[in-house]
């Protein structure tokens, strides 16, 4: 299965966690000559600026070190800013602003709405001065190219003084997303024409066991599958499942499946479930609403504490004997990039998560490491003996644990009303509880109930 599952909400939690080096977010540039809201350069406006390079510093401190290094001295995690040299100015910008995801993985939040274009440049300033040492380069002659933000033809940085009312939290690029979610009128709410059809259809990945799969004999079964049915009963409407193949990532998926339909068609399905809850990637794909989550996945690895001589309690006492994944799922991704990489060359790939866990108790691997779910559906289904399951817990950039809930289409309060109701329901009642135990899964409640209060109320 492919590591876009449940990918959204691992690995970044963007501004949770501030170095300790410095505070997240903006620093004072008042000292800068001003940049017009809305007007993103593509140059440095403050080029050679000692007084932007140390604004840059301790704004890099605060946003940036924590990946890129103090210092700006990659220890691996991130690429090195120190080799971008000066050409680079919108490369630069155009990833601090929209960040770098892939797969639904985040690897770099955005930070457009969190820094402001100031602070940006400024910290590129700071990344100039940092080139030109590590280069070995003259910085008088960085310095020498700052002329003030005195120069008639910049059309880029404009002279303070600043009129009182043009308060950097006015220039905040916090404008628009939120005015997107309009309700459309003229179409009715989704729930009216489930209630038409007397059916609701459920979208879950396939091929994804503990949560939703074909078994050698028998039709689709799973957790998801199990919950989607209970979900149906609740609303007192059929049942309608329909199975799809990950895509190559969770906001395509959602986009496939839920809002827009797959460009070679079969519309769209009322409900997804099993989607990542993480904040920032709801604001990516605010054309779905999420609600109702009903599980706290965590990242962990199984192993047979007999053959290795006793309890591992963390991954790195692992190092140097063969850890299983499967090709391409998070903990492949985890197991590469975690640790600085120190477990990187103990990677064995798999098929899937179960390929990989039969490899554990033949002997061939000492280890799998994946979401805690996938380990403990792929020990019942093997009938794994002597495995211990641990979670693993870093700080840090890693969130190791994430919620999984349900997407709709977005401007549909009444269906994401009775969705959330009907969970909430199901969780109070035990309903889901039990369903999870039925799959020999350990069930972890999400973290965040209350997001599907805040949800409901949009
Ligand atoms: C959570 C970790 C994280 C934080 C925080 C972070 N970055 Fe990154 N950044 C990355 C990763 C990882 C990449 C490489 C992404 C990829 O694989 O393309 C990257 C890439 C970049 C790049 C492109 C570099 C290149 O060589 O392609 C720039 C520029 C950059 N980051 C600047 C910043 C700045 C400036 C900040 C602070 C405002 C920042 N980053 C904060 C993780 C982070």
């Amino acid at each position: 299965m492919a590591a876009v599952l449940l990918a959204a909400g691992f690995l970044v939690a963007p501004n949770a966690h501030a170095a300790a080096s410095g505070e997240a977010g903006d620093v004072d540039t008042s000292a800068l000559p001003e940049i017009e809201d809305g007007n993103w350069l593509d140059e440095n406006p403050y080029r050679g600026s000692k007084k932007a390079m140390e604004l840059g510093k301790a704004a890099y401190d605060g946003n940036c070190a924590r990946c890129h290094g103090i210092d700006m001295i990659s220890g691996g995690i991130a690429p090195d800013l120190r080799e971008l040299g000066p050409d680079y100015d919108d490369y630069f910008i155009g990833k601090v602003r929209a960040g770098v995801q892939r797969n639904g993985m985040t690897y770099m939040p955005p930070f457009e709405g969190v820094l402001d274009q100031q602070s940006m440049w400024a910290i590129r300033a700071y990344v100039d001065k940092r080139h030109y040492e590590y280069k070995d380069k003259n910085l008088d002659e960085l310095y020498e190219q700052w002329d003030g933000g005195k120069s008639e033809d910049d059309t880029a940085a404009q002279r303070s003084p600043a009129p009182a009312a043009a308060s950097p939290a006015v220039a905040r690029g916090d404008s628009g997303a939120s005015a997107r979610r309009v309700a459309d009128d003229d179409i009715p709410d989704r729930l009216e024409q489930i209630r038409a059809k007397g059916a609701i259809e459920i979208a879950v990945y396939q091929a994804f066991p503990p949560w939703s799969y074909k078994p050698e004999s028998g039709g689709v079964t799973g957790i998801d599958v199990a919950i989607g049915k209970a979900l149906a009963k609740r609303l007192d409407v059929g049942f309608n499942l329909r199975t799809f193949v990950a895509d190559e990532s969770m906001g395509d998926d959602i986009r496939n499946q839920v809002w827009k339909g797959h460009y070679l068609g079969g519309g769209t399905a009322d409900a997804m479930l099993h989607v990542g809850m993480a904040p920032e990637f709801q604001q990516e794909n605010d054309q779905a609403t999420f609600l109702a989550p009903y599980y706290n996945e965590t990242m962990g690895f199984a192993y047979d504490a007999e053959r290795l001589g006793g309890d591992v309690d963390s991954p790195l006492a692992l190092k140097g004997k063969p850890i299983g994944v499967g090709l391409d799922t998070l903990g492949d991704y985890f197991l590469t990039s975690a640790y600085r990489g120190a477990l990187r060359d103990d990677v064995v790939h798999f098929r899937s998560v179960p390929a990989a866990m039969r490899a554990l108790n033949s002997g061939e691997v000492a280890a799998v490491m994946a979401p805690v779910g996938e380990l403990a559906g792929a020990v019942t289904m093997l009938q794994e003996l002597n495995v211990t399951t641990r979670t693993v817990e870093l700080g840090g950039m890693y969130q190791t644990n994430w919620d999984v809930g349900v997407a709709i289409k977005a401007s549909n309060p009444a269906l994401a009303k009775a969705i959330n109701e009907a969970i909430q329901q199901m969780r109070e009642d035990g309903t889901i509880e039990t369903i999870f135990e039925e799959y020999g899964v350990p069930y972890r409640a999400p973290a965040a109930p209350e997001t599907a209060a805040r949800t409901a109320a949009l």
